[in-house]
């Protein structure tokens, strides 16, 4: 963070005194005005409710210029890291901020597979869980239950412990996830397998049984690791900044990485895949499009576009662009010639793009409008959609949380408000109200 060569003046129309805040310059993106000591200077708080005009941290992991519609995990395009990387590459580069070389990589795919086990107990914990509960609540409560099986990772001023709890949690999402699929639908549980790699080792454990073989499809792997990395971190999105906040505390990563999880969940999140596939379902066929966009359009409709628009994206998601090739080959693969919902969703796309409301909104696909079609072509059910979702955003939730604690300026996180209630008023007794 480099201090700029100007500054911001605020001035005040009642004639109190103007205050001068710094500017800092980032490596690339929009200059920040530091307001810490506004409140000491003024006795005034901003007002920034859902942080439109807010950075809430300075980081060097995850960039994204939503007006070109550019997406760098540590400078690198996410286009080319799709293509030329594998998910545990990705997961490196996170994590240390490099990519690794030929034996670091060996090195830290052989410790993540090491800790894909989970405690044997934890499948008990599961019997607890209603056979009908959604895999994100089982997630929720999983992921957030291994703080109570690891307690030798906990410590998060111990730098060996934020590190062992870090590749944990990497190498064992996965496997919870899994069990969370099995255990919705009556089957067994699927131990993880070392001579697989990190995503053939996931499909696996999510579709292998114990009374025949099974054989992962290479080109559904490969397709799953990319788009494991396209979801992989996103700078300060709602859940990320969930698991800052959370840690910001002091909380061990366990805790904090399940406060992401709930808020991934929610649709105008990670909960948008599940919800698109089902609109797409809804709409059902082409000639229903234009009904939809209507009702996308209507003020008092609260409809939207499920995988349309993003905060911070006033142009095409670079990863909605990947996901749709994707898309393809996966449904080229497994010979799906025809599947309607795909021609729902382009046919979708090609109205929502010219029609005049979505182009002066700026709202374009984003990566939840197509992964849905392909994770359902690869036998996913719709529930287990946003669980994919957090199988790969948890290395940016620990990338994000680690780069927080380690930053010795950290502090915990406590917004202020703007109090709109009751002033001050006496306490009547139940007889007089
Ligand atoms: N369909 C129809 N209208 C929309 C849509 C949509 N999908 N998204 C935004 N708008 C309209 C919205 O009604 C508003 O109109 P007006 O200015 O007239 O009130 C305007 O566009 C701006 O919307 P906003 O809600 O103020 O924008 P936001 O930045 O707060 O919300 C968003 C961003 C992603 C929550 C929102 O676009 C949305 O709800 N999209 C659908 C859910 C979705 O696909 N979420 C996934 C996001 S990407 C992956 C992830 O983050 O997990």
């Amino acid at each position: 963070m480099k201090l700029a060569d100007n500054k911001a003046t605020l001035s005040f129309s009642n004639g109190s005194p103007s205050v001068e805040m710094p500017v800092y310059h980032g490596t690339i993106g929009p200059d920040v005005i530091d307001i810490r000591k506004l409140y000491a200077q003024t006795g005034m708080f901003t007002y920034d409710p859902g942080f439109m005009s807010t950075a809430s941290c300075q980081s060097s992991i995850t960039y994204n210029d939503g007006d070109k519609g550019e997406l760098l995990y540590r400078g690198y395009p996410i286009e080319q890291l799709a293509t030329s990387c594998d998910f545990l590459e990705t997961c490196y580069l996170l994590l240390y901020g490099e990519l690794p070389t030929a034996s670091q990589k060996s090195d830290f795919d052989y410790r993540i597979t090491r800790h894909t086990m989970v405690h044997e107990q934890m499948a008990r914990f599961f019997q607890g869980f209603r056979r009908d509960a959604h895999p994100m609540a089982v997630m929720v409560g999983s992921v957030g239950a291994l703080a109570a099986f690891y307690h030798d990772s906990t410590d998060i001023t111990d730098p060996k412990q934020r590190m062992i709890a870090s590749m944990r949690m990497i190498a064992k999402v996965p496997t919870l996830a899994a069990m969370a699929y099995k255990y919705t639908i009556g089957q067994p549980f699927v131990y993880p397998q070392n001579n697989l790699d990190y995503t053939s080792n996931f499909l696996n454990m999510c579709f292998a049984v114990p009374c025949e073989d099974y054989k992962v499809n290479p080109v559904l792997a490969r397709a799953l690791d990319r788009i494991f990395i396209l979801h992989a971190d996103h700078e300060q999105n709602a859940s990320t900044s969930t698991v800052r906040l959370a840690g910001s505390s002091g909380a061990n990563p366990f805790a904090c990485i399940a406060a992401g999880i709930a808020c991934l969940w929610g649709p105008a999140h990670g909960g948008a895949n599940e919800a698109a596939l089902k609109m797409l379902a809804e709409i059902g066929s082409v000639d229903r499009i234009p009904e939809f966009i209507a009702r996308a359009k209507d003020k008092n409709d609260p409809f939207r576009l499920m995988g349309f628009g993003h905060r911070v994206y006033k142009n095409y998601d670079p990863r909605a662009k990947i996901m749709q090739k994707t898309s393809h080959e996966v449904l080229a693969e497994l010979g799906i010639k025809d599947e309607p919902l795909l021609d729902v969703a382009m046919e979708l796309e090609r109205i929502a793009l010219s029609d005049d409301y979505f182009i002066e909104k700026k709202l374009y696909p984003n990566v939840d409008f197509y992964s849905g079609i392909t994770l359902k072509a690869m036998g996913f059910p719709t529930s287990m959609f946003t669980v994919l979702f957090a199988v790969a955003r948890t290395v940016g939730w620990i990338a994000q949380w680690k780069e927080m604690v380690e930053d010795p300026g950290q502090k915990i996180g406590r917004p202020r408000q703007l109090y709109t209630g009751s002033p001050p008023r006496d306490y009547q007794p139940i007889s007089k109200r």
